[in-house]
């Protein structure tokens, strides 16, 4: 139970009220979240999504909330007049399809429209000031960020992450990570069926491919077929598949010469997903489902593996998992069973309702067109050709109203997640794409029929008056955790921030300087601040006698580690892995970090490294 790492944000749009009044609303913010196994979690106030962060993390959420609410206004404070550019190509050796038997399920009318198994089209928008300065890009591209896989333990940026950091690196030069005013922005397209792990499934314990149905490994099962690659280890494949990325969007970018021009226009709905009737053809309709996840949902991907002995492709249940089911969660009922077919479910989560409803009936649906260019904001990961009927439908819909030549994007992971859209056709082999496929069967053909009407309605320009059903429900989940931080300890004779174990007197670049520190638990620092970094890496300035920061925790140099014993006394360890592009001179490292105590409120202290040398 991995995948549940996505930005959903209620109260933002809220304060953006308070504070701009009806400016910016639902219709006119599309939130995007990245799809990533190294991020916080617990900020997502449906159940399922609070499993596998043991809880409702409130420190997390408002972190999150606040970082996202002062971008806003940053933006919003730095505005000025510009031109935006796009361009389009395609990135190689980058990417393949994780279920590629649910693609080949696919009618081959249908297949053959297609060169390859996943998307590789990035595109691009270049934004450049009227003063002719740079101030940003955005960018899509079909890709799972997971070439870190479930072993990492720190909080990092994936590939696409390390891409935005290349390009904000080079067009920030002289600025601290993340701190420049150059914005990249990386976002997820239709990256349902799209790995980086491009060696493809292999058992880890024989070296044979799983690439088969179930995923699965004659010894160990399901657990043991894994991807990865092309790195030697997952740093190295995630800075490998980042640079790639990086190094497309940096040509796409010198070479973006076509201007959007026109007016900016938005629909957005609320509608509920679990009652769309869909017009299938002439004779024929379809209904989509109460949410449910499917057997095959537990046996995860090549990406990350679930657990226990379910497999991907699992079209039957069987009487062991669903007496399991019946007797800890629900039994689903006839009329969701029916709905859902050929999905066994597993956890009828539409049933569910406590603590919290554990799945979201009420979806956004939004597009944004600026010009030509038509952003359609989805709620979830959708599969190649999938994304393919949508865009295809969209660019006919707003044909037949002479808008011709439109370039349609498809932003994925907008606004709420509601996991995996797969086809009809792939939903009916049941791998773990098919088995996330919330809605049911008719899932894809409901989308269609809803972002068609929006993208009619911004062609006739009646987008104000699409119903718009009441509002999601904000459950008002309060601190609901199975994780609290009891209380920080340290040794009686030592304070927090103390020097553990110094660094040595000098280093070489390529070697890595450490030092260890008397820590004390990071969440404690994590209370709805921003603007916080864990260390730095500064320098000595001989003339001005200052120190000058160089890296801050966002740095791919550094990093930050902290270990607790059992009785709560914890180590902070900070690295700095010093890149054959270091200034030589004097530098020192420091830690900052929060306190909790018995009784005693939150305080913050710091701790300093000897300086030391470093050499050519
Ligand atoms: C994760 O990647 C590391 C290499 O960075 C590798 O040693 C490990 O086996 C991988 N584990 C899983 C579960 O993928
Ligand atoms: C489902 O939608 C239909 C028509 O759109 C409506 O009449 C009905 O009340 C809805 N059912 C539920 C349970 O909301
Ligand atoms: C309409 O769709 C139904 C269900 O998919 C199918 O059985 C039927 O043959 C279709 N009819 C036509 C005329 O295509
Ligand atoms: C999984 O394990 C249960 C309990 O041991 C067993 O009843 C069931 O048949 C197994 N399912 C599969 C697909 O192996
Ligand atoms: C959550 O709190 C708000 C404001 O206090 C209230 O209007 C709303 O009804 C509450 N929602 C639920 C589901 O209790
Ligand atoms: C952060 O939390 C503290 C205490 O919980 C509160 O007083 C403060 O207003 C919060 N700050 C922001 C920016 O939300
Ligand atoms: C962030 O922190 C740095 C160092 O403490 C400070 O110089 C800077 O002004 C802060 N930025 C914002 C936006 O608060
Ligand atoms: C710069 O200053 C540091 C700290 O005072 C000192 O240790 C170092 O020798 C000086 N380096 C040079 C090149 O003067
Ligand atoms: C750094 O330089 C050393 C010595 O020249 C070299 O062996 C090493 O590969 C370089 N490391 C990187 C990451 O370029």
């Amino acid at each position: 139970m991995y995948c549940f790492c996505f930005i959903i944000m209620f109260l933002a749009l809220n304060v953006l009220k308070n504070r701009y009044g009806d400016l910016y609303g639902p219709d006119n913010v599309v939130l995007s979240g990245t799809h990533t196994h190294s991020g916080p979690g617990g900020y997502f106030q449906y159940t399922i999504y609070m499993i596998s962060s043991r809880g409702f993390i409130k420190p997390s959420f408002n972190a999150i909330v606040n970082g996202i609410l002062e971008s806003i206004a940053t933006a919003h404070e730095n505005m000025v007049k510009g031109r935006v550019f796009i361009n389009k190509g395609l990135v190689e050796n980058t990417q393949i399809n994780r279920s590629p038997l649910s693609y080949l399920n696919n009618p081959e009318s249908e297949r053959l429209r297609y060169t390859s198994n996943t998307d590789k089209e990035m595109v691009l928008l270049k934004m450049v000031a009227d003063n002719g300065q740079e101030i940003g890009m955005l960018s899509w591209f079909a890709i799972h960020p997971v070439s870190m896989n479930n072993t990492n333990l720190h909080t990092s940026s994936d590939n696409i992450g390390y891409a935005a950091y290349l390009f904000e690196e080079e067009k920030n030069k002289g600025y601290l990570t993340g701190k420049g005013p150059y914005v990249a922005g990386f976002a997820s397209s239709n990256l349902g069926d799209v790995s980086p792990n491009i060696q493809g499934p292999h058992c880890i314990n024989t070296g044979d491919s799983c690439e088969n149905l179930n995923n699965y490994c004659p010894i160990g099962g399901t657990k043991m077929c894994i991807a990865k690659g092309p790195g030697k280890d997952m740093l190295e494949s995630t800075q490998i598949i980042g640079r790639n990325i990086y190094l497309k969007a940096k040509e796409l970018y010198s070479t973006a010469f076509e201007e959007i021009n026109g007016p900016i226009h938005s629909a957005h709905q609320w509608v509920d997903m679990s009652n769309i009737t869909v017009q299938l053809n002439a004779t024929h309709t379809g209904k989509t489902c109460k949410p449910a996840l499917g057997y095959s949902f537990a046996a995860g991907t090549m990406d990350g593996p679930g657990m226990f002995n379910f497999t991907q492709g699992m079209i039957e249940g069987n009487s062991f998992w669903d007496a399991v089911r019946d007797a800890v969660l629900t039994r689903p009922s006839k009329e969701t069973e029916e709905c859902h077919k050929p999905k066994p479910i597993l956890i009828p989560t539409g049933e569910l309702s406590k603590p919290y409803p554990w799945h979201p009936n009420i979806i956004d649906i939004q597009i944004i067109t600026v010009g030509s260019l038509a952003i359609l904001a989805l709620p979830g990961e959708f599969s190649y050709v999938l994304s393919f009927f949508i865009y295809l439908y969209i660019c006919k819909e707003f044909e037949s109203h002479g808008k011709t030549e439109m370039n349609v994007v498809l932003s994925g992971l907008c606004n709420i997640y509601t996991h995996y859209i797969a086809t009809y056709e792939e939903y009916q082999i049941q791998r773990y794409e098919g088995a996330s496929t919330l809605f049911g069967p008719h899932t894809l053909s409901a989308y269609i029929q809803l972002y068609r009407g929006l993208a009619k309605a911004i062609a006739e320009g009646t987008a104000r008056d699409l119903p718009n059903l009441p509002e999601p429900p904000i459950l008002n989940v309060t601190d609901l955790t199975f994780l609290p931080i009891i209380r920080d300890a340290k040794p009686l004779d030592r304070n927090y921030g103390d020097v553990l174990q110094d660094v040595q007197p000098k280093y070489r670049m390529g070697e890595v300087a450490e030092v260890r520190f008397v820590g004390a638990n990071p969440r404690n620092s994590a209370t709805n601040m921003t603007n916080f970094t864990f260390l730095t890496v500064e320098k000595y300035d001989n003339t001005s006698n200052h120190w000058k920061v160089m890296y801050n925790d966002a740095s791919w140099d550094t990093r930050f580690t902290w270990q607790k014993d059992i009785w709560g006394r914890s180590t902070s360890i900070v690295q700095w892995h010093i890149s054959n592009n270091t200034e030589p001179g004097t530098y020192r490292i420091q830690y900052f970090g929060h306190s909790k105590e018995l009784l005693r409120p939150i305080r913050s202290f710091s701790g300093s490294s000897l300086q030391f040398e470093v050499s050519g």
